[in-house]
């Protein structure tokens, strides 16, 4: 049963309580039992090396409430396999994905009340956290971590949820280096990108979007989501190995596919902005947020992508299509859900 005290419709992207939240300890090199826990506060020692040195991870996926009131989990093995990678990158022990999708059911179904209804257009929020627990002083490994798993109902991400908004490129700050921890999915890329995206959000802009560290010539990312372009019936969006490898973004080049459009994974100078007909950032918080137009603040210059000031055709058959899936509205014919019974 769907709780009755929420009012689903008006729910924000922040955090809200739930009944339970679930664990597992990595000890003498091994992982632990799932355990079920109803209290929101986790005891750590004061050395650990999340709370010194980062080594902390966390991802990000949601559950979606269909019509016919199932729930249905978007793509954890694709998380599990990102998380995996972020533990190599900042080496942790990886979580093997049976025990990662064990743990994300559980608290699902734990917290079944907590999925927002169907006509709501919300969806429960899954948030995975990877921390090192163990103490050092020295900057190296722990050899102890928890990964702890809550939910938490959410709303859009961007104010306006599927509307065309305004973006900012931010020269002063990066987010991360070309050769640095921008593919891993660790707490220390947000922590970079504070400031920018405060300065973003004071000026009026839904989110700040920055280029390559290296030629500050290239569009990179959003804080929070990839970037996409859309002319000539073709999909474009960045390869570089400063951004996160979303998985929003791999579906929505999938589905780019299978709707006879043409996909590119390349460089995007800046300049050409200027020629996108469409363009989005897009994730599991933001889906896709269209945008409207990107301004260029250092070198005073403003690409305005959608004239009319609204989500293009393509832009909102894609949300249409990923949307359709998630809540089981069409056909997931790439094996993306997880129906929890
Ligand atoms: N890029 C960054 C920096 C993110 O934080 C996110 C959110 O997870 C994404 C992209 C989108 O990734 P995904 O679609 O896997 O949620
Ligand atoms: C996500 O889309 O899951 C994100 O990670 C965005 C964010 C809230 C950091």
């Amino acid at each position: 049963m769907v709780s009755k005290e929420i009012d689903w419709a008006n729910i924000s992207f922040g955090y809200m309580p739930t009944d339970y939240n679930v664990r597992r300890y990595y000890r003498d090199g091994k992982w632990g039992e799932i355990e079920l826990s109803s209290s929101e506060i986790i005891n750590i020692h004061m050395a650990a090396t999340s709370l010194h040195y980062g080594q902390e991870a966390f991802e990000g996926l949601k559950a979606f409430r269909g019509k016919d009131g199932k729930i249905r989990i978007f793509r954890m093995q694709a998380n599990a396999e990102r998380l995996q990678s972020t533990c190599r990158g900042i080496l942790m022990p990886e979580l093997p994905t049976e025990m990662f999708c064990e743990m994300v059911e559980k608290v699902v179904k734990m917290n079944e009340r907590f999925v927002p209804p169907y006509e709501s257009g919300a969806s429960l929020y899954i948030r995975p956290l990877f921390i090192g627990t163990g103490a050092q002083v020295g900057v190296h490994p722990a050899n102890e971590y928890l990964c702890i798993i809550f939910v938490t109902p959410v709303g859009p991400y961007f104010k306006g949820g599927f509307a065309a908004t305004p973006y900012v490129i931010i020269r002063e700050y990066d987010r991360a280096a070309p050769l640095g921890t921008g593919r891993y999915k660790v707490g220390g890329n947000y922590a970079a990108s504070l400031l920018a995206n405060k300065k973003a959000h004071d000026l009026g802009y839904s989110c700040e979007i920055y280029l390559d560290a290296k030629e500050k010539k290239y569009i990179d990312e959003a804080g929070a989501a990839n970037f996409f372009g859309i002319k000539d019936n073709t999909y474009i969006t960045p390869e570089s190995t400063s951004i996160l490898p979303s998985i929003t973004n791999r579906s929505l080049m999938q589905l780019a596919e299978d709707m006879g459009m043409k996909v590119e994974r390349r460089h995007i100078p800046e300049e050409e902005l200027n020629t996108f007909e469409e363009a989005g950032a897009c994730g599991t918080a933001a889906v896709i947020s269209p945008i409207e137009r990107i301004d260029d603040l250092e070198n005073g210059k403003t690409y305005i992508i959608a004239k009319d000031g609204k989500p293009g055709p393509m832009s909102t058959k894609l949300y249409n299509e990923l949307r359709g899936i998630q809540y089981g509205d069409r056909p997931d014919k790439h094996g993306w859900v997880t129906v929890i019974e």
